[in-house]
């Protein structure tokens, strides 16, 4: 059985104080839901203060990013045994702004999974996902299969297993236009072989594969019938406290 995440991706969205009193509030609302892995992935700076309000609660803190050394000379970086030092469990890695404005390849992401899962204690959601022409010259497949080969190459089916993946189609994040269920679960479908010919289908069954792209509370559902998909990585939506509770919400009746 795959446990659901439902992570919100808040991306560069409120200050420290903004987020307190949104977890604060979330918090409340969320109390009894067990069945669901809630997570938030506040900016740096705001995971210290968003750590001490969740503590001893069922929702889990998450980053945007991570470095892929130790420490050192890296201006404007962070390191995995910072993250965790700062109350994280989860981290995003590859997210499609990343690699669109600030550089990232799959070998940059592959070097950041490799450090987390090194850190041990912090699980990484890997992104992966076509941008809209890959997708019109029907490459979708090629390009995420090239991004899961290489974002995790030289890992061992033990490390495999203790990742997140996010499909997240490019041309759908932040523009309302999500993946019908059948794209996604095609994709989804797809994912989860390529994990089973790299780390064998007992890794691969148990891997949870996230959909990110405009998920809201109206296609919440068609989403989360497919059979291969575990969850959301959720980015404006997650943003408002009503609609995050009501993804987190109708994935407690799934
Ligand atoms: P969105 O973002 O839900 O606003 O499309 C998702 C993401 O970028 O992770």
């Amino acid at each position: 059985m795959r446990k659901p995440i439902l992570a919100g991706n808040w991306k560069m969205n409120m200050t420290a104080a903004e987020a307190v009193e949104f977890v604060s509030s979330l918090k409340e609302k969320v109390k009894d839901v067990t069945e669901r892995e809630i997570v938030v992935c506040p900016v740096f700076t705001a995971l210290r203060p968003v750590a001490e309000v969740i503590k001893a609660s069922n929702i889990h803190l998450g980053a945007q990013n991570v470095h892929w050394e130790e420490s050192g000379a890296f201006t404007g970086e962070v390191s995995a045994e910072m993250l965790k030092d700062s109350g994280c469990e989860f981290v995003i890695i590859g997210h499609s702004e990343r690699r669109q404005y600030f550089g990232e390849t799959d070998q940059t992401v592959n070097g950041r999974v490799k450090k987390v899962l090194e850190a041990d204690g912090l699980t990484p959601i890997v992104c992966i996902g076509e941008k809209l022409e890959e997708r019109e010259n029907e490459l979708t497949f090629k390009v995420v299969e090239t991004q899961i080969r290489e974002g995790l190459k030289g890992l061992k089916p033990d490390d495999i297993k203790k990742l997140v993946i996010a499909y997240e189609p490019v041309w759908a994040i932040g523009t309302g236009r999500t993946a019908t269920p059948q794209q996604a679960e095609e994709v989804h479908a797809f994912i989860r072989g390529i994990l089973s010919q790299i780390a064998g289908e007992g890794v691969s069954d148990e891997i949870r594969i996230l959909y990110g792209g405009s998920m809201k509370p109206e296609n919440v559902s068609g989403l989360m019938e497919c059979e291969n998909i575990d969850g959301g990585l959720i980015g404006g939506a997650a943003l408002k406290l009503d609609s995050f509770v009501s993804l987190i919400n109708y994935c407690t009746m799934r």
